[in-house]
Parts: structure tokens; sequence; C-alpha cells
């Protein structure tokens, strides 16, 4: 329960203060580990590129396509990794509650971009060590999220610990081609690039980003988006094609994203498949678009 503009009232009548726009749950992390590495990562991120921009809206087409947004009406959610907020905005509009959860300094950024949804609490905290009961939520989503945690499966069965029974779960997670292709080799060179650049400080990586992103715009984009107009298969088959329709400045941010997390994991269906069946969860939709958009559901 919200409580004028900076408490929050629990069920059991404890208050809890919020600073900056978010209440504080965050825990002690050990200096250099993974998790620290990422949410600095992150925090990063997400305060240097924080506006919702227009192209947010249009990726936000790809990611809830398979969700009835209507349903969501009257139901309390979760955004588990909520970066700046951009995708838990769109969500607010339908859900009656929601929080949105971040470990990261990014929680400033979305505390910033959510102070008008008097529907969203924002919290700071490890998804794996959130502050919440059991069941608590009829709907969850954690979009990019799960595959930057050093186990990504126990991080799945911590947000589904948190679903009601019947509730909704959207998760977005990146894959990796099942066969040899010009993607599966690009994804190569990014991940050998990936060994020094996880180690660059961050400023100098944000402006590493832009002529990198210029060279795969230059080479994936613009061609891809030429052959897909004229008719060249070829061409249009080549990968990054979500990216034809949307401005430069979020490919460079994408970049960023994927040269600076530490830690990244990607999957094909048959690893993802076992995750829903080991807890129980019911798939109701799965598609690879450049990852893994999954729709799941509890009994
Ligand atoms: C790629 S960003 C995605 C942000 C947002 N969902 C979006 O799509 O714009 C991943 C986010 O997950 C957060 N994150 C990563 N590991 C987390 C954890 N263990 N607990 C909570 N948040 C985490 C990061 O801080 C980061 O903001």
């Amino acid at each position: 329960m919200i409580d004028g503009d900076d408490d929050v009232r629990c069920g059991r009548d404890h208050r809890f203060a919020k600073h900056g726009g978010y209440l504080d749950f965050s825990q002690e992390l050990d200096k250099g580990g993974t998790t620290e590495r990422t949410f600095s990562s992150f925090g990063y991120e997400w305060n240097a590129f924080d506006e919702v921009r227009g192209e947010d809206e249009r990726f936000a087409e790809i990611y809830f396509r398979d969700l009835d947004l209507d349903s969501l009406n009257s139901k309390i959610g979760l955004d588990a990794g909520c970066g700046k907020g951009r995708f838990t905005r769109l969500l607010a509009a339908h859900l009656a509650m929601e929080v949105a959860l971040d470990g990261s300094s990014a929680v400033e950024a979305a505390a910033r971009n959510l102070g008008e949804y008097s529907n969203v609490t924002v919290v700071q905290s490890d998804l794996r060590n959130a502050p919440f009961a059991r069941e608590s939520f009829d709907f969850i989503s954690s979009l990019g999220v799960l595959h930057h945690l050093d186990d990504p499966y126990d991080g799945f069965r911590r947000l589904s610990s948190f679903l009601a029974p019947k509730g909704q779960i959207l998760l977005y997670l990146y894959s990796r081609p099942a066969q040899i292709g010009v993607r599966s080799i690009a994804l190569r060179v990014a991940t050998m690039l990936r060994m020094v650049t996880v180690r660059f400080p961050h400023k100098f990586l944000k402006r590493l980003s832009t002529p990198i992103g210029g060279l795969l715009y230059w080479s994936f984009v613009i061609p891809g988006r030429w052959g897909e107009r004229r008719g060249v298969d070829a061409l249009a088959r080549l990968p990054m094609d979500t990216y034809r329709d949307k401005p430069f400045r979020s490919l460079v941010l994408d970049t960023f994203d994927r040269l600076s997390a530490p830690v990244e994991y990607r999957y094909v269906w048959k690893e993802l498949e076992q995750w829903f069946s080991d807890t129980g969860l019911i798939v109701d939709a799965a598609r690879d678009e450049t990852g893994w958009f999954i729709l799941a559901h509890k009994p």
C-alpha cells in the first residue's frame, strides 16, 4: 500500500520510507564480484541513457506481442530488472499496481521516469533476495535480465516463487543460433570483443559504442533495410533487422549494453523448455526474434 509520497506501508503495517523516489532494499555486495560489476555497469548505463524515447514504444510492440495487455487490469505486477523503467511505464498503464525492481542505481533513472505513475513503487534490490512474500504477483516481467546472472536458472526459480497461481510471467532472454551463419559468426566476434571491453571504464566504452555501433549500422542495418525494400533476399536476411526502423542511437545504447555487462548467457529453446517444465510453469508462447520472448503461466 502506498502512503503519501514518501512512505510505503505493508499489509502488516510496517512502514518503509522512500529516498530519491525509491525504496532501498539493496544488499551489501562483494567488491569486484560479478553482481557488483553487473550493477555498476547497468547503473552507469541507465543513468547515462536515461531518457525514454519513441523507439522504446516500438521495441515494446515486439516485447509485448504475445501478451493481452487488457487482461492485466486490476492485477499486481512486478517488473524485475526494470532498468530506466521504459517498459515498466507501458505496463503501469494497464496494471492496478506495479513494483519496478532493479538491483542497480538504475532505480534513480526509473524513479525519474516513473514518478508520474502513482500505482508504481520503485524498489532497489537484487531480485534473488527481493523483499516479497511468495506468490505476491499476478504478473511478472523480466526483460533482458536473467541472462546477466551468474546462475540464470536460480534467478528464474526465485522469480517463479513470487508468482501467484494463474499468474503470468513474461521473459526476454538472449538466444543463440542453432546453426552456423552470419549471426553466429557475429556473436562469436562480439564474445571475443567482450573479453576486453567488459574491463573498460564505462565512460570510455560509452564513447567507443558510437563508432562500433556505426560500423554495425553500415555493415548490417543499412544494407539489410535496402535489401528488404528492393526485395534482395540475401541482404534482407542480414542480422540486426530490428534496428531497421529505429534511430541509430538505439543501436549505440545496445552496443554499450552488449559490450559492458560482465555476464551474458545465450540459449536454444531446448535448454529453456527445461526451466519451465522443472518449475511446473506452462508455456503459452515462445518465439526467437534475436532473443527469446516467452510468456508462461502458473497453473
Ligand atoms: C539489460 S537491462 C534491462 C532493463 C529493462 N528490463 C529494459 O529492458 O529496458 C538488465 C537490468 O537488470 C538488472 N539486474 C541484473 N541483475 C539483477 C539482479 N540480480 N537483481 C535485480 N536486477 C538485476 C540490471 O541492473 C539492469 O538494469
